[in-house]
């Protein structure tokens, strides 16, 4: 995806191990689209060479404010004035702990404070060392000072132990200021969504489930928290990695989605603004389920089973006495126009999205339907992240 087409960021390294995932970073960066200009502290330059650096974002490194090959020898006014974001990954206590104090004894510091861009720091170090109350202190007066932070993750140390501190993996760092560069239209709303298709057991081995694949679902759980949401994902049986931000609850069967989604509204805590039902819910389940695996019996007649509606999620939460603002999904065949138009009044919805079943489920792109009040809108095929950030933007114009 091109992410970041058009987008010129400002990267910095301080010192730190985690500086060999700042090469993979660049290229991300690259691939979505972004021109990449890096600055090297000089305890950066211990752990990974500019050579690398340069090689892979194909524009000089620059190191030191004193650097010759500056026209005006003010390199720390010149490449902040072009830069859209300056991001530094890693970010290292010390660094940390010097643009606390608005320090800018180097070139990577002296940018951060002569820049007119939005800064983004990676945090990277041991977790001791990111835990101690200064670090802890200084991290407080970046975030008041406006600066976003992203991460650190937890888990295995280069030093050997474990514990909060880790860079960000490069993938979730692009995905991050590709976030960051979305419209927060959506700004502290709570959207609740189901996604996927449902498995509906006939014994212990078999059931009945449908070819949706989630991604729809998945995409725009990630839209929605790229858009400032805070987001609980309800998913039936897909194998889709969770996006980032995204809080998640897997269930099987419709009756469990029906329950998880009827807790999660429930709970004071977490009730939602927006609910959005892009999950292919089975309309059936077996009833009884078969205990034991159903053999062939020896003259093979074919089993028979007795069938049950599911709940229907959507109903249930439109049908509350104070219903969050409901979006529901319609995947059709064919005469799309007409059943969307219906469905969208059958389903009591202000907002129903229609598709063409078998030209979205699995695919990584889509074209959608918009039905509401006003009418109908069309969106153009394109690949379902784009999609969702669209649906989202048309969401917040209609809450
Ligand atoms: N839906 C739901 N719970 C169900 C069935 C459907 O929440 N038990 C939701 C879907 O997530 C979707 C919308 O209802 O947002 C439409 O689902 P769809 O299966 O297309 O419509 P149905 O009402 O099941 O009608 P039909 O199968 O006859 O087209």
């Amino acid at each position: 995806m091109n992410d970041l087409a058009g987008k010129h960021l400002l990267l910095g390294l301080s010192g730190g191990i985690a500086c060999y995932k700042s090469a993979e970073l660049t290229r991300l960066l690259i691939q979505a689209g972004a021109t990449v200009q890096v600055v090297m502290t000089d305890a950066a330059q211990r752990f990974i060479t500019p050579v690398t650096m340069q090689a892979l974002s194909g524009r000089t490194v620059y190191t030191s404010q004193w650097d010759p090959r500056i026209a005006s020898h003010m390199a720390h006014i010149d490449l902040a004035r072009v830069a859209d974001t300056f991001l530094i990954a890693p970010a290292s206590a010390d660094c940390i702990a010097k643009l606390a104090q608005g320090r800018a004894d180097d070139l990577l510091t002296a940018l951060c404070l002569a820049r007119d861009c939005p800064l983004l720091i990676a945090p990277a170090m041991n977790r001791q060392m990111w835990r101690h109350p200064a670090t802890q202190r200084n991290m407080a007066q970046l975030r008041a000072d406006g600066v976003t932070v992203l991460g650190p993750a937890s888990g295995p140390q280069a030093c050997g132990e474990t514990g909060e501190g880790r860079l960000l993996e490069p993938g979730a760092l692009c995905n991050a200021v590709a976030a960051f560069f979305q419209p927060k239209v959506l700004q502290d709303k709570r959207v609740l969504l189901t996604a996927g298709p449902t498995f509906e057991p006939l014994d212990p081995i078999r059931g009945i489930t449908n070819r949706s694949s989630g991604k729809m679902g998945f995409a725009l759980a990630r839209a929605a928290a790229e858009a400032g949401a805070q987001v609980q994902l309800i998913a039936g049986p897909v194998a889709l990695p969770t996006p980032d931000g995204v809080s998640r609850i897997d269930v099987q069967t419709g009756q469990q989605m029906y329950e998880a989604v009827m807790a999660c509204i429930n709970a004071c805590d977490i009730a939602c603004d927006i609910f959005i039902a892009v999950a292919a819910v089975s309309d059936w389940r077996a009833e009884p389920v078969s205990a034991e695996k159903i053999k062939k019996n020896g003259e093979r007649v074919a089993p028979r089973f007795a069938f049950t509606e599911n709940p229907d999620i959507l109903a249930a939460v439109t049908r509350l006495p104070k219903p969050p603002f409901c979006v529901g999904f319609a995947a059709e065949c064919n005469d799309l126009e007409t059943r969307g138009r219906e469905k969208r009044l059958l389903k009591n919805v202000p907002l129903l999205v229609g598709n063409i079943g078998p030209d979205t489920f699995g695919k990584d792109e889509n074209e959608l339907t918009l039905f509401d009040a006003s009418g109908v809108k069309h969106l153009p095929r394109a690949d379902k992240l784009t999609l969702a950030r669209t649906l989202v933007e048309e969401i917040s114009k209609r809450l």
